[in-house]
């Protein structure tokens, strides 16, 4: 079952690690977290409930109040959210995405062998590409980073057209592996589900890095 978090949720959440339930269980009763929330005990119990469901604390319940602990996910929830008021207010950071490498349909050699996207990507991304592109099925957590990669400046690939067909626009991030500049390129019209990204860069990653299917790559987005 999918427990939907509501904002008031978080801040609950936030409310709990806030008096340490983040490092260690901490003693709370539904009437404390509430009033420190300004809700209801009622309320408060509620929101206690429905982050347990959505396994982002841990309770061992007592007849006069809890031991809560935040769990690795909640953890990971609100770690999420401070990067969102690290881009408001430090207006720099990074994005960190862990994948394991799959192998395509072999589409992106062909793509990324087309001189006007290659001279496009040259242009914008400083680098002509490998001929071919890295797949990574994105970790669970690393799939709800990408969402936040959205309000990120991505560079824009204009379409073309040839004699007989014509190629969709797309969109670029640059990005990191270690020290090799990279960019994660998502078609205008994309047939990989959302926790699939593709990864372009100027040398060939599977022979830098030795990968193969499966071995896990970390992608970094810094932005400013
Ligand atoms: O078959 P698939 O779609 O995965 O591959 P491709 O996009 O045609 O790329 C050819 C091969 O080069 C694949 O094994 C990619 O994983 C690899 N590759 C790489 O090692 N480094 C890159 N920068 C791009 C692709």
């Amino acid at each position: 079952m999918i427990y939907m978090l509501v904002p008031e949720d978080l801040q609950c959440l936030k409310a709990i690690a806030l008096l340490g339930g983040h490092r260690e269980p901490v003693w709370i009763s539904s009437q404390s977290i509430g009033k420190s929330l300004s809700i209801s005990p009622q309320t408060a119990s509620r929101r206690l409930k429905s982050l347990e469901e959505a396994l982002l604390i841990s309770r061992v319940i007592r007849a006069d109040g809890q031991f809560v602990t935040v769990t690795e996910n909640g953890e990971r929830e609100l770690r999420v959210e401070y990067t969102d008021y690290a881009r408001i207010f430090e207006r720099h950071g990074r994005y960190s995405l862990q994948g394991a490498v799959i192998s395509g349909l072999g589409e992106g050699r062909y793509y990324m062998s087309l001189p006007d996207y290659r001279r496009q990507f040259a242009r914008h991304l400083g680098f002509e590409p490998y001929p071919g592109t890295l797949n990574l099925r994105l970790s669970p957590h690393s799939a709800q980073v990408k969402k936040r990669l959205e309000g990120l400046p991505w560079i824009d690939i204009q379409g073309f057209s040839t004699d007989n067909r014509t190629f969709g626009a797309a969109k670029a991030l640059p990005c990191r592996i270690q020290d090799v500049p990279c960019a994660i390129v998502v078609p205008g019209r994309s047939h990989y589900p959302d926790d699939v990204i593709e990864v372009i860069s100027p040398i060939g990653l599977r022979e830098r890095f030795g990968l193969n299917d499966r071995d896990l790559v970390t992608i970094e987005v810094d932005y400013a």
